[in-house]
């Protein structure tokens, strides 16, 4: 007999607010024997991990209220105390099992080899886990189809393993609603930069609505270009949207987060 294979899911945990996962993410998540969330480097918190926190911090309290659960109905019988301190350790040890993290690192680097070397090391160590029939959801910030770490693992394994994407909300459409204003009306034009380069000023001729992704990788000399441009216009930044710490700012900022996004209208 040939045993059925884990399936893949990836699911987008939205921009930052816990709020803004998607009931589907959230049943996945509930359940999920095996949550992978990559991180920058060993020494930092993946930010999707940190957005399901709660979830994490929900399904430990449900393992601990079962082990409590089994300690009662044990106690009504005497003879098995023995077997209760066996039977609460080998829970407290399922517990640990029940819901494993993976946190490969996902360094950022150019260096194309080294970005393969990772994902490759990434894809293997899940798939560990699909082929012993064990789910896996890999999780990442906004939605899975945009500038996502999980189309990478989803490449090397879509061959062989089944692969469910579950949407999340992106960062984009967020930073639209923190602003309180349309990305885009009637027939208008929306392109998504990931990072502005030497042809923005031939992009800029083609649009009316540009989300500037990776703002905090830009130089001064680049955002220039955008300032510059001879025609009425609206720039609107926005750090870590739905966070806590979320700032709106007129222009692009100085300091930069990683998670700066910034939106650019030009009204021709
Ligand atoms: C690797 S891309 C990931 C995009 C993500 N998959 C999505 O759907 O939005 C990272 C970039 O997304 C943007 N971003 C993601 N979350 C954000 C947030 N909460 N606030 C502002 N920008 C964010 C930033 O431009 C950041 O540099």
């Amino acid at each position: 007999m040939t045993l059925k294979k884990g399936k893949l899911f990836g699911i987008g945990v939205g921009p930052g607010d816990y709020e803004l996962l998607t009931i589907k993410a959230l049943n996945v998540l509930e359940n999920v024997p095996v949550i992978c969330s990559p991180r920058s480097s060993p020494e930092k918190e993946s930010i999707a991990l940190s957005i399901i926190r709660p979830i994490l911090k929900k399904r430990e309290n449900r393992e601990i209220k079962s082990t409590s659960e089994k300690i009662n109905n044990d106690f009504k019988n005497e003879e098995s105390c023995n077997k209760l301190i066996y039977d609460e350790e080998t829970n407290i040890k399922g517990n640990k099992e029940n819901l494993k993290v993976l946190e490969p690192v996902f360094p950022m680097t150019e260096d194309i080899r080294m970005l393969e070397k990772h994902w490759d090391e990434a894809s293997e160590l899940i798939s560990g886990h699909l082929n012993k029939g064990i789910d896996v959801a890999f999780i990442t910030l906004g939605d899975p189809s945009i500038y996502s770490t999980f189309s990478y693992v989803q490449k090397r394994l879509e061959k062989n393993f089944k692969i469910e994407m579950i949407p999340g909300i992106n960062s984009f459409t967020a930073c639209a609603s923190s602003i309180g204003k349309p990305l885009v009306e009637k027939d208008e034009i929306l392109m998504i930069i990931p990072k502005i380069n030497e042809n923005i000023g031939n992009l800029l001729k083609e649009g009316n609505n540009f989300v500037l992704m990776k703002t905090s990788r830009n130089t001064e000399e680049l955002e220039n270009i955008i300032n510059e441009q001879n025609v009425e216009k609206e720039i609107t930044s926005v750090q870590n949207c739905t966070m806590k710490n979320e700032k709106i700012i007129d222009g692009f900022p100085k300091n930069k987060p990683y998670l700066t996004t910034t939106i650019l209208k030009l009204k021709k």
